[in-house]
């Protein structure tokens, strides 16, 4: 089931739970804004859960009326529901830096026309709400963040995502503080190996960059929605490339000669 809630204005989250081995559980959300003159929709979920998604959308918006489709990367949790969404809003347009537009073109069937490249730094305008493509500073090149200079709303994709424990929380400060650390620093890891090889000065210095932006909530595809205390999110952040971590498990008795 995907359920859907507003977070800030005209801004909703559709929010999956994925199930993970041993426990944890991986949200997966999708965001879609509806501004003034334009409304765009944030990453598509999973392909498996593509019917909830789009009936997530449907109690939001009119999936006619969805002028943008955001992809922040081509990575099937976050496309999976593309051609479904596509299907039900004829005028939308598929957005994403030049690999999304690469893998999308030549691996997902996105029909050419349909999709328009953008860069870092440049803003799509909502009317209400203006939105600037930021580069993912702290996970893989191949994806876009987005910045709503409006509502000051940091949407990362992988980046900023936390594993969490138990009946999953609309909000990050609704989660038990070490717990969320925990399930923070785990999934940087999970998905960012170079993590432990970062210049760490480097690395802070970009954190500094999204310090300084004054962001009111961080909007990740793979966690709550932090609203409260944004600051000690990027001192996690900060801390993740020498975060302790569980033990390597022994390997699996299969492997025995
Ligand atoms: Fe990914
Ligand atoms: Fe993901």
């Amino acid at each position: 089931m995907t359920t859907s809630y507003e977070f800030t204005n005209d801004t909703f989250v559709l929010s999956y739970a994925h199930p993970l081995p041993e426990g944890p559980i991986l949200p997966i959300n999708q965001f879609v804004i509806r501004g003034s003159e334009k409304t765009i929709m944030l990453d598509t979920g999973p392909l498996f859960n593509a019917a909830n998604t789009v009936e997530a959308l449907s109690k939001v918006i009119n999936p006619q009326d969805l002028d943008y489709v955001f992809l922040s990367h081509m990575d099937l949790d976050h496309v999976g529901g593309l051609h479904e969404i596509l299907k039900l809003a004829p005028k939308a347009r598929v957005v994403g830096n030049v690999t999304v537009m690469g893998k999308g073109l030549s691996m997902y069937n996105i029909p050419p026309h349909r999709f328009a490249a953008v860069f870092p730094g440049q803003e799509i305008n909502l009317g209400s709400h203006v939105l600037r493509v930021e580069e993912s500073l702290v996970e893989d090149g191949h994806t876009s963040w987005l910045f709503d200079k409006t509502t000051r709303t940091f949407f990362t994709s992988d980046g900023y995502g936390s594993l969490q424990f138990g009946q999953p929380q609309p909000y990050a400060e609704m989660v038990d503080e070490n717990a969320y650390a925990q399930g923070f620093a785990m999934w940087q890891h999970m998905n960012f190996h170079m993590l432990p090889r970062l210049d760490l000065a480097q690395f802070r210095g970009i954190i500094n960059y999204m310090r300084k932006l004054d962001v009111r909530q961080i909007a990740s595809v793979h966690a709550p929605i932090v609203r409260q205390d944004v600051m000690r999110i990027f001192d996690l952040m900060e801390g993740v490339p020498g975060a302790e971590l569980p033990p390597v498990p022994p390997l699996p008795a299969i492997f025995h000669l």
